[in-house]
């Protein structure tokens, strides 16, 4: 069996590290490609350089090896129609089309198929025009979050605690052009209260089977404090989110979800991940995503017993109904070991020491993101840099490992945040 994956960050590395270890993949003469992969992902499989942007290459390589399942790992090549074009040329892929990956390419279709389909979110408006846009920050007033409803790598959403800021948020957006197009749109949304979860499930448009929840950390500095992140640590379960809420986040959010993209005519298939608040009257949606959460992906890879190849496959041929996939009850923690400076300015290019310490310890897996090789040594080449994850018996033990294998690592000018999974600990759940 020939299997690609696109992408090269953390995620990535896991989803690598779990396929290789499919009985499919393992009984058949199989070989494993990324494109294009970190240092990590070329310990266990053939790196590729082609960019995940490069659809077109990424489609000529898939058809002069012979790829028999290629999986997608990041947004912008699912927005930009990867699975349509693997699909029109007979290939069997892994995501979600282009159209239904608009749930993460546009937030107003997606706010907008929230709301047709009563999927419990902030209330909204979304706007093409800046004064109109400004006219309805100040009848709303502060707190109140402003979005730019394209794509924007996690870095298009303003959450004002004042006018000022909020009025600023969509000059910055619609009239600066701060993320170009992405901003064309503005969602300006009711700023909600409560904690973060994020809900991955599998579908084939039909059958919903849930992950098992975690909680991401975004902002850079512990207590919640600097930059929001693309994502610095996580842990698996999410004590907040109890068995009796998470039938309700599959009754009013999943399945209404799925359901209304399939009456829309964008079935969805693939991972639908689902940002949710958890607010005192109950789960809401913050957003979907149309791919695995990064760095969530980490620590639920770590907890899937069932063979991935084997989920995949009947996601792509529409029969998950067959399927029953088996979490190890343990629990685990990834924290993302980061270059100083992220999410600013960072350097590249320094000496990551002490992988091979970290790597002997079990239950531990130290998944690269950003890290390239550089005369046989591995180096740092992006912001977030590791997602040290280890499982454990309970949060504690998990979190205990994961600091434990972080403080064999080290690089100069290092980052990490120390609270990961604190608050899980003081949870009552
Ligand atoms: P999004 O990309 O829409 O999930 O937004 C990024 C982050 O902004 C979320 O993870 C939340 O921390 C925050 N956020 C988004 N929408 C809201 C909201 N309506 N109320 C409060 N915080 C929000
Ligand atoms: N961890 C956040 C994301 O993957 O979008």
């Amino acid at each position: 069996m020939k299997i690609l994956v696109v992408g090269s960050g953390g995620r990535e590395h896991a989803l690598v590290w779990k396929i290789k270890q499919s009985t499919k993949f393992k009984t058949q003469n199989s070989i494993l490609f990324c494109a294009p992969g970190n240092a990590g992902i070329a310990q266990i499989a053939e790196c590729v350089d082609i960019k995940v942007e490069d659809i077109d290459r990424l489609l000529s390589f898939a058809k002069k090896e012979g790829i028999d399942l290629t999986v997608v790992g990041p947004e912008v090549p699912l927005t930009a129609g990867i699975v349509d074009e693997f699909e029109n040329a007979g290939l069997r892929i892994f995501g979600a089309s282009r159209r239904a990956a608009e749930i993460e390419g546009s937030k107003a279709f997606s706010k907008a198929v929230m709301k047709k389909y009563g999927i419990p979110t902030a209330e909204y408006e979304a706007f093409t025009e800046k004064e109109k846009a400004i006219s309805y920050v100040k009848a709303k007033g502060a707190p109140i979050v402003v979005k730019a409803s394209g794509l924007a790598a996690g870095k298009g959403v303003i959450v004002a605690s004042t006018l000022e800021e909020a009025i600023d948020a969509v000059n910055m957006i619609m009239g600066d052009k701060a993320f170009g197009a992405a901003g064309d749109e503005v969602v300006i949304e009711e700023f909600l209260e409560g904690e973060e979860v994020s809900f991955l499930a599998f579908t084939d448009g039909k059958i919903v089977l849930p992950m098992p929840s975690a909680q991401d950390h975004k902002r850079i500095y512990d207590n919640d404090e600097g930059p929001n992140t693309g994502g610095m640590g996580v842990y698996s379960p999410a004590p907040v989110l109890t068995d009796e809420l998470r039938e309700r986040v599959m009754k009013e959010i999943m399945l209404p979800t799925v359901q209304g993209m399939a009456s829309e005519g964008r079935p969805y298939k693939g991972v639908l991940y689902a940002g949710l608040m958890m607010t005192r009257k109950g789960p809401k949606a913050l957003e979907f995503n149309a791919r695995f959460g990064d760095p969530e992906t980490q620590p639920l890879m770590m907890r899937m017993k069932s063979d991935i190849i084997e989920v995949m496959e009947a996601v792509i041929d529409e029969r998950l109904s067959d399927i029953r996939i088996e979490w190890d009850n343990r629990a685990s923690v990834c924290v993302v070991m980061a270059a100083g400076g992220y999410p600013g300015d960072y350097k590249k290019g320094d000496e990551i020491k002490g992988l091979d310490d970290a790597a002997k310890m079990n239950d531990v897996m130290v998944f690269h993101a950003g890290t390239a090789l550089k005369d046989g040594k591995v180096v740092t080449n992006g912001g977030r840099v590791l997602g040290v994850t280890a499982l454990g018996n309970g949060i504690k033990e998990a979190i205990d490992s994961a600091y434990q294998a972080v403080s064999k690592i080290n690089w100069n000018g290092v980052h990490y945040r120390k609270d990961i999974g604190r608050r899980a600990l003081s949870a009552k759940a």
